[in-house]
């Protein structure tokens, strides 16, 4: 059938008919909000590629973590900025380090918030690498066993999710492994598994804190790649992963819709930091505006099949609205 017997305006005709016809809709339910959380820190520190982002000092992490909760936020993402930098990141699995103690102050001050504890070492090495490096190179076995032992720390500090982000071969299966054998077998993990060597991580850089020499080519994925993220993400389900996810988001729309056929499991998607600026600093010049734009971009991954969204505007929609 066509026109004339067709026509899709009639469906468009007011608001409530469009609203009947949205096929998808992001409420709060589906956002992670990412957080930097910086150790001997006075005062909240802005960053300056990301307006409206601050880097929190610890000791008001728990006053933060509850305006957070209260404005309606269910989940965070934590990440540390480490003034214990060392070559392997080992202030990551200490008992008392900066990521031990921030999950903890952070579910201490809201419990019922879900804390996510991104579980990389970039954060934590000199280097700025994710892992430990033997010769030239991060080497991936002994790291993986590293990201075990960070995984069980955030465990015992009350994380409620793990979120290895390393691109270490095997790294679901060792963690798995790890959080099973201390008795966390019932929490989950959310691999990063189609993780790409981005541009768009520049201004996450400077927020955490983790100015890199060289780069991370050797094993994060070529952004080129389609077909390869489907076996990286295939391969950490197989290992046990329960939520795959897809980073950056809107330049690898085609990826996570891929992902999106090939798996069951729910699939999120991680609007990052460079995706977040270009946004801001546009609007700032008054070349688009934001509150629609940002939704729209949510909405598209959604779209292409993302459950879950990990984004910075998190805070703004929480407390604007939809
Ligand atoms: C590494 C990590 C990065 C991001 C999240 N986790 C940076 C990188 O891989 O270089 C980027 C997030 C963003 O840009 O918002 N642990």
């Amino acid at each position: 059938m066509t026109f004339p017997i067709t026509r899709f305006r009639r469906l468009r005709a007011n608001p409530v008919l469009r609203d009947m016809m949205r096929e998808n809709t992001v409420t709060l339910n589906d956002l992670i909000y990412p957080i930097f959380v910086e150790e001997e820190l006075d005062d909240f520190a802005p960053v300056e590629s990301m307006p409206g982002i601050n880097r929190i000092p610890e000791q008001k992490l728990g006053q933060v973590v509850k305006e957070i909760y209260a404005a309606g936020i269910k989940a965070i993402m934590t990440f540390g900025v480490s003034h214990r930098k060392d070559d392997t990141g080992s202030d990551s699995w200490n008992e008392n380090g900066l990521l031990a103690r921030m999950t903890k102050r952070a579910k201490d001050a809201a419990p019922e918030l879900l804390v996510i504890s991104d579980t990389c070492f970039c954060e934590y090495t000199s280097h700025g690498h994710c892992g430990v490096i033997h010769g030239e190179d991060v080497h991936n076995d002994h790291t993986i066993e590293n990201l075990a032992k960070q995984s069980v720390v955030a465990a015992r500090a009350g994380a409620d999710m793990i979120a290895p982000s390393a691109m270490m071969d095997g790294q679901v299966a060792a963690i798995r492994a790890g959080l099973d054998g201390h008795g966390f077998s019932n929490l989950p993990i959310m691999a990063y598994s189609s993780k790409f060597a981005s541009a768009f991580y520049g201004p996450f850089r400077a927020a955490a804190g983790c100015d890199l020499i060289g780069d991370r080519k050797a094993y994060q994925m070529d952004p080129a790649n389609g077909r390869e993220a489907l076996r990286e993400s295939m391969s950490d389900e197989a290992e046990g992963a329960d939520i795959l996810m897809v980073k950056p988001a809107l330049p690898y729309l085609d990826v996570l819709n891929q992902v999106r056929q090939h798996s069951l499991l729910p699939i999120a998607a991680y609007q990052v930091s460079g995706e977040y600026a270009m946004i801001k600093f546009a609007a700032q010049a008054g070349a688009i505006d934001e509150h629609r734009v940002v939704r729209e971009t949510l909405s598209s991954i959604k779209r292409a099949g993302a459950d879950l969204i990990l984004t910075y505007f998190a805070m703004d929609i929480a407390r604007q609205g939809f």
